[in-house]
């Protein structure tokens, strides 16, 4: 990664040996994030909570590069909530503008970078330019075999369970789909088909909740927060995540090898 400049700055050196250390250990297939504290790091500074969304593009930017270097197969951000429509519609108005400017800026980017973008939650309800914004860069990242950058906008966890429940009882009704079920079964109706769960969350800006984010697929995720806010989290803070990721030892609910499992 180069700055702007194109040289190479000790954040640069910093961040390939960090990789290169990274890279001996065992790294999460799916990293997902609840990008938080964008209002607070506006705040901060005296500026509108927009001004936080903005910044928190850059982070966005750094992390899906620093994710695509690392060879990770799924970035999933949380973006825009069904809940965050609850917030003044100058904010969301505000945010909708930013996802296309994102993606207007990004295109290349991403396309270059062999990264194939996919939304989960419910685009369709999303204003039409931001609608075909989402249409544009999915056209345009479809080859991508890198890393998939999965978006999650006016996305609800709750939601989309009930929305698999719904779909599987259509397919039973209509014949479909037997009515034996299974959580494998089940996965295939979730947003996330055909997506290995996240093995790593990351929340910034010292909050400890999941707010309604991925709820079944997180079963067995590691978890990781840092009070770091999002408009100022990088790379080396994502490598600290999977550094201390490989650090720990994953059992989901059996034993390891040395304890007889
Ligand atoms: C949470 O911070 C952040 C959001 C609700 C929006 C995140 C969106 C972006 C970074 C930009 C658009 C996204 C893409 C993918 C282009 P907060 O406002 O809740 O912060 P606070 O808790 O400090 O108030």
């Amino acid at each position: 990664m180069k700055n702007t400049s194109g040289t190479r700055t000790k954040a640069d050196s910093d961040w390939e040996r960090r990789k290169a250390q990274l890279r001996r250990g065992p790294l999460p297939r799916h990293v997902a994030i609840i990008m938080d504290g964008n209002g607070r790091w506006a705040q901060q500074r005296g500026l509108p909570r927009l001004a936080g969304h903005r910044a928190g593009l850059e982070s966005i930017r750094h992390v899906v590069n620093a994710c695509a270097e690392l060879g990770i197969e799924v970035l999933t951000l949380y973006a825009f909530s069904t809940e965050n429509w609850k917030r003044p519609a100058e904010e969301v108005q505000g945010l909708m503008d930013l996802l296309v400017e994102y993606v207007d800026r990004e295109l290349d980017n991403l396309a270059g970078n062999g990264i194939r973008v996919r939304i989960i939650g419910h685009p369709e309800e999303l204003p039409p330019r931001v609608q075909e914004a989402l249409e544009r860069v999915r056209e345009r990242t479809a080859g991508g075999d890198r890393l998939q950058l999965v978006v999650a906008l006016n996305y609800g966890g709750r939601r989309e369970i009930v929305d698999a429940c719904r779909r599987f009882c259509r397919d039973v009704c209509e014949g479909r789909a037997d009515v034996e079920l299974d959580e494998h079964r089940f996965a295939a109706y979730l947003d996330t088909a055909g997506l290995p769960d996240p093995d790593l969350l990351i929340r910034p800006s010292g909050e400890l909740r999941l707010s309604n984010f991925l709820l079944w697929q997180a079963a067995y995720a590691e978890f990781w927060f840092t009070p770091v806010l999002w408009p100022d989290f990088r790379p080396v803070h994502l490598a600290e995540a999977l550094a201390d990721y490989q650090r720990r030892r994953r059992r989901f609910g059996g034993l390891d090898a040395a304890d007889g499992g």
